[in-house]
């Protein structure tokens, strides 16, 4: 049973469903016309839910990847790709990307360049692929020059969302996605970071109402800006240095804990640059706090910054950072090389 449909804008569907097996089911019935099913997943994914990726029997096979921010990269990519032809999947076949963000990214970008695009759908399964990577249609692999850098813009067929997958999710791994639930209520919904503040997550309901609520609002802001020219770049608050934190610690830094970091460190040197009140600048590091995320790092402001200038979203010269004049309020600040020297440097001290 369908519980919210919050697909609206966007020419895919999200749903918060009650009953994974049988959406996926009634999806595969109603879109017939789909011959093979290839489940893809990742190791942990696949050993907790062995069950979901043959579903349904007929014709559905399953391909396991390595867990981690390390197979988004073009081996992999490759392997998936080799395990497709095997068994001779076509255009007239579905491809199911099952697991967290990783998976999500990786297989998207599958889908989107096999055999010129093939369909597929997301079921996420940690909490940041619910209310971020599996909405929006970016589709990515790293290289080792950067994360991301290799991409697509592809719309899934849809998205459903079981929230009952997240019983199996560590407390890290929880954190990891509150830190993007965090970041969408700073750029767009006060009265989402003040339920953050106020009420406790980890109850059931309240936490179904900030998954609702973070979902809407990344999709309201992709809706109206798919390919990031304008209000979608909001999206990257903490991202521009939560990026270099995770390519600068080889990926140990998972990309949460990296984003809540550079949440922290912009917010920091707008505030010591009198962009902010101390107000906002505390609101959001006491947020970050009460979910014991990181607001600091061990890299130095050189590593930081040569690090910032190799991201892919920079214009020449220019760069765009985001930072919260108020709590649900984000604006796009269009920086110099020079200036983002010295913002690194204030945020750094
Ligand atoms: N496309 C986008 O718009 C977008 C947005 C934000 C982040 N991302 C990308 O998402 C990735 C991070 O995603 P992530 O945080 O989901 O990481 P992930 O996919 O690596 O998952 C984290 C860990 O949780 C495990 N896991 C997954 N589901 C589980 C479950 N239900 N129970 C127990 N363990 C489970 C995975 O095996 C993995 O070990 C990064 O590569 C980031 O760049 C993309």
């Amino acid at each position: 049973m369908r519980k919210f449909d919050l697909s609206s804008n966007l020419e895919y569907e999200i749903s918060l469903v009650d009953n994974i097996q049988e959406e996926l089911q009634s999806f595969i019935d109603i879109n017939y016309s789909y011959r093979k099913k290839v489940f893809i997943t990742d190791e942990i994914v696949d050993f907790l839910y062995p069950e979901f990726t043959f579903l349904p029997k007929k014709d559905s096979y399953r391909c396991v990847i390595k867990p981690g921010e390390q197979s988004k990269s073009i081996e992999t990519y490759y392997q998936i790709i080799r395990f497709l032809t095997s068994i001779n999947v076509d255009r007239h076949d579905l491809i199911i990307a099952f697991g967290g963000g990783v998976v999500g990214d990786l297989v998207g970008f599958v889908a989107s360049t096999y055999m010129r695009g093939i369909d597929y759908i997301q079921v996420p399964t940690t909490l940041l692929s619910m209310v971020d990577s599996s909405i929006g249609s970016k589709t990515a692999i790293n290289t080792e020059d950067g994360k991301n850098l290799i991409g697509t813009f592809y719309n899934p067929k849809a998205v459903f969302i079981y929230l009952k997958f997240l019983d199996t999710l560590s407390d890290k791994e929880f954190r990891n996605g509150l830190a993007e639930v965090i970041k969408s209520a700073i750029i767009r919904d006060k009265e989402l970071s003040d339920l953050l503040m106020s009420k406790n997550v980890y109850e059931k309901d309240i936490l179904e109402i900030v998954i609702r609520k973070s979902i809407s609002i990344k999709k309201k802001i992709v809706g109206c800006d798919l390919r990031e020219s304008g209000e979608r770049q909001l999206l990257n608050f903490g991202h521009t240095i939560g990026h270099a934190i995770e390519k600068l610690s080889d990926f140990s830094v998972s990309h949460g804990y990296a984003v809540a970091i550079g949440m922290a460190m912009i917010s920091k040197a707008y505030y010591k640059l009198g962009a902010i009140s101390k107000e906002t600048h505390l609101r959001i590091i006491n947020i970050l706090k009460k979910y014991q995320l990181p607001v600091s790092c061990e890299y130095n402001e050189e590593q930081i910054y040569q690090e910032v200038l190799k991201d892919k979203k920079n214009n020449g010269d220019k760069i765009n950072l985001v930072y919260p004049k108020e709590i649900g309020c984000a604006v796009i600040d269009c920086v110099s090389r020079k200036d983002l020297k010295n913002i690194i440097s204030v945020a750094c001290r």
